[in-house]
C-alpha cells in the first residue's frame, strides 16, 4: 500500500493569535458584499511572520464573478508580496461552520501550502481546526506537472 506523505505543516497557533484572527475575520465580514446570497463570510490569513491579511465575499450580479473571502484574502496578500502562511480563518454565520469551497481549497493549498483551517461562527467562541491536506487529499499542483 502506498502511503502520502505530507510535509509537516504549521504549528496550531497559540489561542491569543488565534482570537485575534478570528476578531479580524468578523470584522472584515462585516464588509462583505452578498446581495444575492445574502451570506457574508468573513476570512483572515496568518503569515508566519505574524502578519494579517482579510477578505470578505464579493459578489457580482453575473453571479459566476463572484469571489470567495478565502480568495480575495489569499489575492491580497500575494499581490502584497506576503508569505508563507500558516492559518486562515473561515467566519460565516450558518448553524454548521463554513468550510472552504473546492476552488478555494485548491487556490489556499497552491499559494499557502498546508496550513491551518479554523471555521469560527459569527459569534460564539467555538473554534473548529482541520488540516487542510485532511480537506483536500490528493491535490493537483505543480509537481504534477513534472
Ligand atoms: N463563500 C465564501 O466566501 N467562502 C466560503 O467558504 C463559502 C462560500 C461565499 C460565496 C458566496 O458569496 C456566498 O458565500 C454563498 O455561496
Amino acid at each position: 500500500m502506498r502511503t502520502r506523505r505530507v510535509a509537516p505543516g504549521p504549528a496550531a497557533p497559540p489561542r491569543d493569535v488565534l482570537r485575534e484572527l478570528v476578531r479580524c475575520a468578523r470584522s472584515a465580514r462585516r464588509n462583505a458584499h452578498a446581495p444575492y446570497s445574502k451570506f457574508a463570510v468573513g476570512s483572515a490569513l496568518r503569515t508566519r511572520a505574524g502578519e494579517i491579511v482579510t477578505g470578505c465575499n464579493i459578489e457580482n450580479a453575473t453571479f459566476g464573478l463572484t469571489v470567495c473571502a478565502e480568495r480575495v484574502a489569499v489575492w491580497k496578500a500575494i499581490s502584497e508580496g506576503l508569505g508563507p502562511f500558516t492559518d486562515v480563518v473561515v467566519v460565516a454565520d450558518s448553524p454548521r461552520p463554513t468550510p472552504p469551497c473546492g476552488p478555494c481549497r485548491q487556490i489556499l493549498w497552491e499559494f499557502c501550502g498546508d496550513l491551518n483551517v479554523h471555521l469560527a461562527g459569527s459569534s460564539s467562541a467555538r473554534v473548529t481546526t482541520y488540516r487542510l491536506s485532511d480537506l483536500l487529499p490528493l491535490p493537483f499542483d505543480g509537481r504534477n506537472l513534472g
